[in-house]
């Protein structure tokens, strides 16, 4: 486990029409290394050191998307799922991509009991990844998210919060309440708390302030602790005669308004439940 801890090792990486630097180390190969540039195809994920190489290899490749079933397609992303026992390779490589942008991430060789839930962009060359989570088959925990990722080119563009709403709609599926595995990054405790507001606040401003902790979870697949401490957070919580009571306050409300305001001229990206093609696995 000492390798997780090394400092960042590769160089720029090309992937598909991006360029990328590397956040921290990832166990490629040690050639790789040695690069200042290295070649990532963007469909089957292999590496090469060298253009020429990656050329051929392009010339080979087939892959137009992920390798698995399209699970939901609407006229922004499509999303794709895929076994990492049936398609070892292909996870492996995509993990050993994550590791360059995930500081303590330690799976990228046993990917045999999860499957990958790929986020794609659509045109006329393919569909072009640009994040994803991974899930345990089974979770003895009940996480519905082991690892998440948005490619750097892609941040902070609302897909982050597209890849958790996703995760959500899984679980809604099947029927259980999940939260991301823990220890969570920076970037992802504030993706994350800023889903868990927002979910929240839009339940509670949908006409039913009356709804309490548990309504809340069975609605948005939140566990119930994920409720409490982010209303408690935004300080949304009272204990009174022996139970919780929530309150929307005005700061919340006002910041609700202001996004609203916002949204006016920059729609937020929903996942439409009705175009999820999914059921659960057995
Ligand atoms: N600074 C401040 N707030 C941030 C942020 C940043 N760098 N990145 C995300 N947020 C918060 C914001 O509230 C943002 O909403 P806003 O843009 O409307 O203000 C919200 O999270 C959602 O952002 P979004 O654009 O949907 O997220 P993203 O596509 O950038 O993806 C991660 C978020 C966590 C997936 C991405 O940062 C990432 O891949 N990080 C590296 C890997 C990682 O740490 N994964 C989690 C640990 S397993
Ligand atoms: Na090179």
């Amino acid at each position: 486990q000492t390798e997780i801890s090394r400092v960042r090792n590769l160089g720029r990486v090309q992937f598909g029409r991006h360029e990328m630097d590397p956040w921290y180390f990832s166990p490629y190969p040690v050639e790789l290394t040695e690069e200042e540039m290295i070649y990532i195809c963007e469909f089957c994920l292999s590496y090469h050191a060298h253009l020429r190489q990656f050329t051929r290899h392009r010339q080979k490749c087939t892959l137009l998307h992920p390798p698995g079933n399209e699970i939901y397609r609407d006229d922004y992303v499509s999303f794709f799922e895929i076994d990492g026992r049936r398609q070892r390779t292909w996870c492996r490589n995509l993990c050993l991509l994550s590791k360059m942008f995930l500081d303590h991430k330690t799976l990228y060789y046993d990917v045999d009991p999860f499957l990958f839930y790929c986020m794609t962009t659509r045109d006329e060359y393919g569909c072009h990844l640009v994040g994803y989570f991974s899930k345990e088959k089974e979770s003895a925990e009940g996480y519905n998210v082991a690892c998440i990722l948005t490619l750097p080119q892609y941040q902070r563009m609302g897909f982050g919060r597209l890849l958790i709403a996703f995760s959500y709609e899984l679980s809604k599926r099947e029927n259980k309440l999940g939260s991301p595995e823990k220890p969570l990054s920076d970037l992802g405790l504030m993706s994350y708390r800023a889903y868990w507001q927002e979910t929240i606040v839009d339940i509670l401003m949908d006409g039913r302030t009356d709804v309490n902790i548990e309504e809340i979870g069975a609605l948005s697949a939140m566990t119930t602790n994920d409720v409490l401490h982010t209303l408690q957070n935004l300080n949304m919580v009272r204990y009174s005669k022996g139970q919780y009571v929530i309150v929307l306050t005005d700061a919340i409300v006002a910041q609700k308004e202001k996004q609203l305001e916002k949204e006016k001229t920059k729609p937020r990206r929903k996942i439409d439940p009705e175009k999820l093609q999914w059921k659960p696995p057995v």
